[in-house]
């Protein structure tokens, strides 16, 4: 998990001070730390002199940045029409309820996140998931426990 000062400080250091730096370096703190911090944004928004609003909207904004850590695996559930008129939405509670997690969510040992995603492009084959960068399809609640094995 995050914590680590150097590579934050590092981060800064390769991109001058100028708040439009701001996308790349929040892209480069989510690679390296899989979230961006309370604190990571705190330094962002001092080291470029602008407000801490100011970094959380934009870390809200986009998709890819994440304000949690995200889990090991993470689980994308596609809420998108055909897969929701093929059952996701009862998938996606089966699966928050055997997690004990919300969607947006990770397990607090910290394994797996689940996420919704709209249409992840592969409709004919819905249900659909993703897990980490696999996409399966014809999804049931039980090939779901095969996919994300059974430690959970
Ligand atoms: S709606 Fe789920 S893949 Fe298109």
């Amino acid at each position: 998990m995050g914590g680590n000062r150097r590579e934050l400080q590092e981060i800064l250091a390769a991109y001058p001070a100028r708040p439009r730096f701001l996308l790349p370096i929040l892209q480069d703190i989510q690679n390296a730390e899989k979230y961006l911090s309370k604190d990571a944004m705190r330094a962002v928004a001092k080291y470029l002199g602008i407000p801490d609003s100011k970094v959380y909207a934009v870390a809200t904004f986009y998709k890819s940045l994440s304000l949690s850590p995200r889990g090991e695996t993470e689980v994308k559930i596609c809420m998108g029409t055909a897969c929701h008129l093929r059952g996701a939405g009862a998938m996606l509670s089966g699966l928050e309820e055997r997690l004990g997690i919300k969607s947006g969510e990770t397990t607090p040992d910290g394994k797996i996140s689940i996420e919704r995603v709209n249409c992840l492009g592969a409709c004919a084959l819905a249900p659909v998931i993703m897990v980490g960068d696999k996409v399966s399809g014809g999804v049931t609640p039980a090939k779901i426990a095969e996919i994300i094995g059974d430690g959970a």
